[in-house]
């Protein structure tokens, strides 16, 4: 188990991403049953932090999320984020959307609230102060920041610092195919400030799972960013992710992926749509790829 942040909240090192849940546009049509069996085989495996955010199919992945929850004794721990929309101009729309969050999770306190992006015009001083409002107030038990790089990072963790409270969580893209917070710089700061990375995308939206090829790209919008070309170019480190799984008892692409990010000391959300997903990303736990693992995955990475 792992804390988030300085904090005493435990969680195991593996939390569930649900912005499939609800969001048809990106993610296509989806199954309540299968989402509730993906929720009830996460809880089932100790995995208990499920991150949403209020813009998530339009408030849908915070209400379904509310509903298995519920059901489940209020069992999990929640991320959710607030979106500083351009037409956000005061403090206090912060609080109001955590508010609207909360009914539709139905809970009264969420354990982790985070400024999704770093939007203009308002600036990160003043949503991290109503940031620190909210937990002041009982609404948040942690507060986190989302796409901050470096510097809004170290700015977000200092204003709340002067407060008495911590940065819990910085929230970015990071898998094998996209290691920029390594290159900039902000894996190292997170660490430095006890600063939870939350990698999102861990699995590059289901293509590091080896199911999308070239003559099978993912649907959709993600079939635009993961193309043919990109497909091709990716299917090297997936041969290798499935050699190296091999040694592990035939762990597969996902398990390896999901193991690399915990191994770089982050904490992957992968997103789940089923039971079967969500159990397939449960056997990234219990075990460690050993160093030259990690180095081998880099660099084929690197040539993808
Ligand atoms: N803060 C932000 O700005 C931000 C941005 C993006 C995401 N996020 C968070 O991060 C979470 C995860 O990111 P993500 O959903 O973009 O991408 P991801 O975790 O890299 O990929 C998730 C997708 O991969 C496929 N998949 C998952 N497990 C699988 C398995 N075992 N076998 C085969 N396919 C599997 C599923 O899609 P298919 O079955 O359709 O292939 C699933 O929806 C999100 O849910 C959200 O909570 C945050």
């Amino acid at each position: 188990m792992v804390s988030l942040g300085t904090s005493d909240v435990l969680v195991n090192p593996l939390g569930i991403g649900t912005w499939a849940w609800g969001a048809r546009f990106v993610w296509g049509d989806y199954s309540i049953p299968d989402l509730q069996a993906a929720f009830d085989t996460s809880l089932a495996g100790r995995v208990t932090l499920f991150d949403t955010a209020e813009v998530y199919g339009l408030g849908r992945s915070e209400t379904l999320l509310g509903t298995f929850l519920k059901a489940a004794g209020k069992k999990g721990i929640i991320a959710t984020k607030f979106l500083p929309f351009p037409w956000r101009l005061t403090k206090g729309s912060l609080h109001r959307a955590l508010q609207n969050s909360l009914d539709r999770l139905a809970l009264e306190k969420v354990d982790l609230y985070q400024i999704h992006f770093p939007i203009p015009p308002i600036s990160i001083d003043t949503w991290v102060a109503a940031l620190g409002d909210v937990i002041d107030a009982g609404l948040a038990r942690l507060g986190g920041v989302s796409n901050y790089n470096v510097k809004q990072t170290r700015r977000a963790h200092a204003l709340l610092s002067d407060r008495g409270l911590h940065l819990t969580s910085n929230q970015v893209q990071y898998s094998l195919l996209h290691r920029e917070p390594e290159h900039s710089g902000l894996l190292d700061l997170c660490r430095e400030l006890d600063v939870t990375l939350i990698a999102y995308s861990p699995l590059a939206q289901g293509v590091l799972t080896g199911k999308y090829t070239p003559n099978a790209p993912p649907p959709g919008v993600r079939g635009r960013r993961y193309n043919r070309e990109t497909l091709l170019r990716v299917q090297p480190l997936i041969d290798l992710m499935r050699e190296i799984g091999q040694a592990y008892g035939g762990k597969t692409p996902a398990q390896v992926a999901v193991n690399w990010v915990i191994c770089k000391g982050a904490l992957p959300i992968p997103g789940v749509r089923s039971a079967r997903q969500a159990q397939e990303v449960l056997g990234a736990l219990g075990w460690k790829l050993m160093q030259d693992e990690v180095l081998a995955l880099e660099q084929a990475a690197e040539k993808s």
